[in-house]
């Protein structure tokens, strides 16, 4: 296979660790060894959703995280204020009037960030939860979600969060922040292939799971605290994906959550710098660290732009979903991106507006915006990259 750069908001590349431990040969979850590394993960995944409450797995991906939320908190005929501002927030609010509950939208137009006091219009003395994004993957924005918080915890509403694009890339303090329900996802900030979601829950959300009326078997969260009680998993473990996350949860607690926010910053800025030096302008009012959704200039597809640099750099970044599909590129910042690959994305970036559009960035721009983001780049060190050499 020829060497790809994946740049992508999830799948994100996987530091050397991470792929050492998915080759190991299979072993059984009642080994004591096991079961003390699968104690130690749960630990560690708490310290990440910086919670005194416990931190689970569920064997889904991350979607399968946000309907154990609904299915645990929220029952039929609920009350529920969602912010819709993309794909995801659209399909978070489909799935819980699948599951019978009155949701009231607040629509945010694509690329705009949620403003507060719509959202504490949007909430009536019924209201049972809110339900948002921290960063809406489609659009590269990072919602205001501390603010939000202080708008939702006061009232008997859960503040019920999708950070599938945020745990791990950007400091999301669930209990400081008052956050009741917080979602995480294996193939974003945690570095290891799809298939694991992360979820947490306050005092308040354990209330609530108590008495939720919504059938719930899979993703019933009492069960599977009564199994990790126990120092097992209520269906079968996912061995060789919780060996690789604690590869993960090592390489976060080794080298401090605040340096790989830091990193994770860093790459965010370095192309921000270099799209405002080479004239792109971003789509997101608030640009997440985690991902950037940059507009391509007028006239060009960006999904060709997408195809022609992965045909000829091997690079590969997003486009756009629905309206945005042909007008955003999307490029992500998690998981294990050295300098390199970050300059070699922007360089093919470039030539492939160019194969479109010849003019539209010019030689001096573009060297003027690698410049720029190197000495970004090199004021941070590549944590999640060189990981091994600095221990
Ligand atoms: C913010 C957000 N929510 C939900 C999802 C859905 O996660 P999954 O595709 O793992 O089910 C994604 C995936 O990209 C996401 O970025």
């Amino acid at each position: 296979m020829t060497k790809q750069t994946l740049m992508t908001p999830g799948p994100v590349p996987l530091p050397p660790e991470v792929l050492d431990v998915l080759a190991l040969p299979m072993e059984h979850h009642r080994t004591p060894e096991f079961i003390a590394l699968f104690a130690r993960v749960l630990e560690n995944l708490r310290q990440v959703f910086a919670t005194n409450e416990r931190a689970f797995i569920h064997t889904s991906t991350g979607s399968g995280g946000m309907e154990s939320a609904l299915v645990n908190c929220i029952s039929p005929g609920d009350h529920v204020v969602a912010v819709v501002s993309g794909k995801f927030g659209e399909r978070w609010a489909d799935m819980a009037e699948t599951f019978g509950a009155r949701v009231t939208r607040v629509s945010v137009a694509w690329g705009r960030v949620v403003q507060v006091e719509d959202v504490r219009r949007a909430m009536t003395p019924e209201t049972v939860a809110v339900i948002t994004q921290a960063c809406e993957t489609s659009t590269g924005v990072l919602h205001p979600i501390r603010e939000l918080a202080q708008v939702v915890s006061p009232t008997k509403a859960l503040f019920i969060v999708d950070a599938i694009t945020a745990l791990g890339a950007l400091p999301m303090p669930m209990d400081e922040w008052d956050i009741d329900v917080m979602i995480g996802g294996s193939q974003k900030a945690f570095m290891l292939p799809t298939g694991l979601s992360f979820i947490a829950f306050s005092k308040k959300a354990w209330a609530r799971v108590e008495t939720c009326k919504t059938p719930r078997f899979y993703f019933d969260i009492r069960a599977e605290r009564d199994a990790n009680e126990k120092g097992e998993s209520y269906f079968s473990t996912p061995v060789t994906h919780i060996r690789a996350l604690d590869a993960v949860l090592k390489i976060f607690l080794d080298r401090g959550m605040h340096k790989v926010h830091e990193r994770i910053a860093a790459l965010s800025r370095a192309t921000l710098v270099a799209a405002r030096e080479m004239g792109l302008q971003v789509l997101s009012e608030v640009p997440s660290p985690s991902v950037t959704a940059l507009l391509v200039p007028e006239g060009v597809d960006s999904q060709k732009v997408r195809s022609h640099m992965e045909k000829t750099a091997g690079v590969i970044v997003m486009g756009g979903q629905d309206q945005l599909k042909t007008k955003i590129v999307r490029i992500g910042h998690m998981g294990a991106i050295s300098d390199e690959d970050m300059v070699v994305t922007l360089r093919s970036l470039v030539q492939a507006i160019a194969a479109q559009k010849p003019d539209a960035i010019s030689d001096a721009a573009l060297s003027r915006a690698l410049d720029e983001a190197r000495k970004i780049l090199e004021a941070t060190p590549a944590v999640l990259v060189d990981s091994r050499r600095s221990t």
